[in-house]
């Protein structure tokens, strides 16, 4: 029973770069899922970013999210959970926690822009993580670039074998639908069509003269390229997928419902199930009985009646039932899992009962850090959820110093959220706010003042990189933190960290110091 509830699940997320389609696609596939009914749901919300400043967008953004960041479906037999990733660069440490917590992900492309620096990025993490990835290239109902190109630059940019599983015939106002390779199916695209897919037939023979009748034309021009393809493309082998060597591809419109059930077919057929996860002391089977789990995301405000702070919670293994007792690792304690919520679309409502691969919500009193573990029995912890060092550094101006008990309990409260990182210099009282991208200076100084009633500012400080510090030597580490006790700082947690003015210096004492190993992340405690 249990591992057919594994079988059943499909947790993935989208990447993209901003514009490439993300929000249209997820819509369609909500649609497709029968989890909304109205296209222009999700689109709509998106919509109202633009209407405000960028704080309020920010706002606006979390809004949004509070129905729409994990969105649980049901398509065929099959459990699908959805989640969702920040669209904005400067949120990229966010999307990489929610990325730790799939076991696929859908790469949604621009096929007339190819490419671009959000999905390298991004695909940097998936190839990281070995997590395999299903490539949808949308927009063909316009002037794209060809495929055989589009494919070439993936390859290239990405690193990754591409293995087209259907292929366009034609692009723009000439695209007349797609061939599916593996099904030997055409399926015909109807420009502007509100059916939710185009036409489908079945042509088992590229020679099929029913190819020319349903083509014209376009028919000839289909069997060149699908024979120029086929001399160059490789085989699609499942293991190289799984590692993520290979990435099937998909051609598309999301906004004319065009490829969006292929892609959900894939996903069900092609994605793994819940994948086994890399703890401590060993790796953990979604099969084993006992229960584990972690918290790769905490959204506060969800409720703005409530100000309340929901952890998100990948399940990992076991069942989950309402009332359970686990183990709190970090805190060593025993907790009650009481009140966890599953979040649909639209909804979210109390959950029962879930499975591995799953997402709970589960309301939190300050009590749960990103990267905490639970779990039952065993004294567990999950790995690869880190910290990253910071690109920017602001040092926090409190406009009225008695605030300064709230200063500290919103930083500590928004630094175990992962809004920002909170250092603290050995040789001053300062603090030190270092992030990945400079937008969460304002979210966090916005948050402060409309959380915290307090009134802050930042200034730039000058550092320029920053490195956690470690040394199995003892008394080296002591040479060099007396050497360099104007740059050094603990974080939240405890962590020595070496803030550098430049780059150049960086690289200079991590020359001049090898013994000292100078970690670019950090893994919670
Ligand atoms: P994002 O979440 O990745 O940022 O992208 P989003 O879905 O918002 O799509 C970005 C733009 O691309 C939108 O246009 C959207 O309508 C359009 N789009 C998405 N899929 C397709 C497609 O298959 N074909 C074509 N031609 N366009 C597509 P917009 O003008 O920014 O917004 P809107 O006015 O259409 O809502």
């Amino acid at each position: 029973m249990h591992q057919k509830e594994i079988e059943q699940r499909r947790t993935f997320g989208i990447i993209s770069h901003p514009d490439a389609g993300k929000t249209t696609l997820t819509e369609k596939l909500l649609l497709f899922g029968g989890a909304i009914q109205l296209a222009g749901t999700v689109k709509a919300r998106k919509a109202t970013r633009h209407a405000t400043s960028d704080w309020m967008a920010i706002e606006k953004e979390r809004g949004i999210s509070v129905t729409t960041s994990v969105m649980k479906f049901h398509y065929r037999d099959f459990e699908i959970n959805l989640l969702d990733t920040p669209g904005h660069q400067d949120f990229s440490e966010d999307t990489y926690r929610v990325l730790t917590a799939v076991d696929s992900a859908v790469m949604v492309i621009d096929g007339a822009k190819g490419v671009e620096p959000q999905t390298e990025k991004l695909m940097e993490i998936c190839l990281l993580r070995n997590t395999p990835v299903i490539t949808f290239i949308n927009k063909l109902d316009r002037d794209v670039l060809s495929p055989l190109d589009l494919l070439a630059d993936i390859e290239k940019k990405l690193q990754i074998e591409c293995v087209p599983m259907s292929w366009p015939i034609g692009m723009g106002k000439s695209f007349r639908g797609v061939y599916n390779l593996y099904r030997k199916e055409l399926q015909l695209f109807t420009p502007g069509a509100k059916t939710r897919s185009g036409e489908v037939f079945v042509i088992r023979d590229l020679d099929d003269p029913e190819l020319d009748k349903r083509l014209g034309s376009q028919a000839a021009e289909l069997r060149e390229d699908i024979d120029l393809m086929e001399g160059a493309a490789n085989p699609f082998v499942y293991e190289h997928f799984l590692k993520a060597n290979q990435t099937p591809v998909f051609f598309g419109s999301a906004i004319n419902n065009f490829g969006v059930r292929e892609l959900l077919d894939a996903i069900v057929e092609l994605a793994p199930s819940p994948r086994p996860r890399q703890a401590t002391t060993r790796e953990v089977l979604p099969s084993e009985e006992q229960f584990s789990g972690f918290a790769f995301k905490i959204q506060a405000n969800m409720d703005t009646a409530h100000r309340d702070r929901i952890a998100f919670v990948r399940i990992c293994s076991g069942k989950f039932t309402r009332g359970m007792k686990v183990r709190h690792n970090r805190l060593g304690k025993e907790v009650t899992l009481a009140n966890a919520t599953i979040f649909m679309a639209q909804d979210r409502a109390s959950v029962e009962e879930a499975y591995p691969g799953d997402i709970i919500g589960i309301h939190n009193h300050g009590t749960i850090r990103i990267g905490d573990t639970f779990s039952e029995g065993e004294e567990l912890k999950f790995t690869g959820i880190p910290n990253f060092a910071p690109e920017h550094f602001c040092r926090v101006r409190l406009k009225n110093p008695l605030k300064i008990k709230q200063l500290q309990k919103g930083l500590t409260q928004l630094s175990e959220e992962g809004i920002v990182q909170v250092f603290r210099p050995l040789t001053n009282n300062d603090y030190i706010l270092g992030v990945v991208g400079v937008l969460q200076f304002d979210v966090t100084m916005a948050r402060l003042f409309s959380e915290y009633s307090v009134e802050a500012d930042y200034e730039p400080a000058d550092y320029a990189a920053a490195r956690w510090v470690t040394c199995a030597d003892r008394e080296k580490l002591a040479v060099f933190e007396k050497k360099y006790r104007n740059n050094l700082a603990l974080d939240s947690e405890g962590n020595l960290i070496y803030l550098a003015m430049s780059e150049w210096r960086l690289s200079n004492t991590m020359e001049e110091w090898p013994d000292i190993t100078m970690h670019k992340t950090m893994e919670h405690s």
